[in-house]
């Protein structure tokens, strides 16, 4: 047999073989069998030496086409190889489109936060400042500048959480107090904010105090140990009960609505002379009496009252010269009137089925 008929029968081989390479492993497989070193082109090519000179030229012109025919059939091959896999990446990572997306859900503000900022636009729109004070305070602060007697029942570690206790009495005097001598608590109301504030700021003040409070109770449908107070003060020249009921009443009505009507009744507070409770009419009978309002008509929504002396004293503000009133709201329970909810304990448990209502 000629090299020429091995040339041509090579190149038949190689097509069959090419075409049939099921993976690029076995086409390299065949392009190293074919033209390698080793490979069958190159052996064809050693034995151009046994044959006739004049027919050298004929035979190498054709082992250079067959070269060229195999290369070119295997970057064919290996093309298709590409395509092919590219084409099964491209449906196995398809997308639809059309398909409905999913819907990242969206939070919201909390009820709590929501009517805190609502409170806090209602005063802000008649002048006041938002002000604020740790939730970690102490008792100088939180009880005794507010005139708190020493043997307030408020004090006792059944009413207050202490976090750092010197033995009640001991040292929580202003003096003490100014060489940072008092005892630490978790504040059981926002009141110690309005010290802060005399003690920071001259009159005129205005401002308004949003924030946790903490208290040793057990929770339960209207009591949780930790809520949300708004506080309120004002210190000014001249400032009266009218005020007082002035400002209260405009946001009583603002938070409940126009129709609601307010009672001022006389309670104690250590830090107000005098105090008030404030109760607004019941949304739900008018003042009629329904279960709602316990059949009294009323439901009791703030503390208020003019400020004592003794704080204005113990906050170096002359009580010659002015007057102020101030006052508190839980607004847990502003929440729970709003909302008519049964349970406090529904706005700390974080269910979502709750708080999307809101
Ligand atoms: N601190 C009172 C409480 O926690 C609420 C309060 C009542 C605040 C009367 C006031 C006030 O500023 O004047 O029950």
């Amino acid at each position: 047999m000629s090299l020429i008929e091995d040339l041509e029968q090579l190149e038949v081989r190689a097509r069959e073989r090419i075409a049939s390479a099921a993976t690029q492993d076995k086409l390299e497989e065949a392009r190293v069998a074919l033209l390698g070193r080793k490979g069958e082109l190159t052996g064809l090519m050693r034995m151009m030496g046994k044959i006739a000179p004049e027919e050298r030229p004929q035979v190498g012109r054709r082992a250079n086409e067959v070269r060229a025919a195999v290369e070119s059939l295997l970057g064919e091959r290996i093309d298709e190889m590409r395509r092919e896999a590219q084409k099964h990446r491209l449906a196995a990572e398809a997308i639809d489109v059309t398909l409905p997306g999913v819907r990242p859900l969206i939070g919201h503000q909390h009820l709590i936060s929501q009517i805190i900022e609502e409170i806090e636009d209602v005063f802000c729109g008649i002048g006041y400042t938002v002000e604020s004070g740790p939730q970690v305070e102490t008792s100088y602060n939180n009880f005794t500048a507010l005139n708190a007697p020493m043997d307030h029942p408020s004090r006792s570690a059944r009413d207050t959480f202490y976090v750092v206790d010197n033995a009640p009495g001991t040292v929580d005097h202003p003096e003490a107090h100014a060489h940072g001598e008092s005892d630490l608590l978790l504040r059981t109301q926002t009141s110690g904010v309005q010290i802060r504030t005399m003690l920071s700021q001259r009159p005129p003040i205005y401002m308004v105090a949003p924030g946790r409070v903490f208290r040793p109770d057990t929770a339960d449908a209207s009591h949780l140990p930790q809520f949300n107070q708004v506080e309120g003060l004002v210190v000014d020249h001249g400032i009266t009960f009218g005020d007082l009921k002035g400002t209260l009443d405009h946001f009583v009505r603002a938070m409940f609505g126009e129709d609601r009507r307010t009672r001022y009744r006389p309670h104690f507070f250590p830090f107000t002379e005098p105090s008030c409770e404030i109760d607004v009419s019941c949304g739900v009978c008018h003042g009629e009496g329904c279960s709602f309002c316990k059949h009294s008509g009323w439901i009791e929504i703030l503390g208020a009252g003019m400020v004592d002396p003794n704080v204005l004293v113990n906050c170096g503000i002359d009580p010659e010269e002015y007057s102020g009133f101030a006052f508190g709201a839980g607004v847990e329970r502003i929440a729970a009137l709003r909302y008519d909810l049964p349970d406090l304990r529904a706005l700390m448990t974080g269910d979502m089925r709750f708080l999307a209502q809101f």
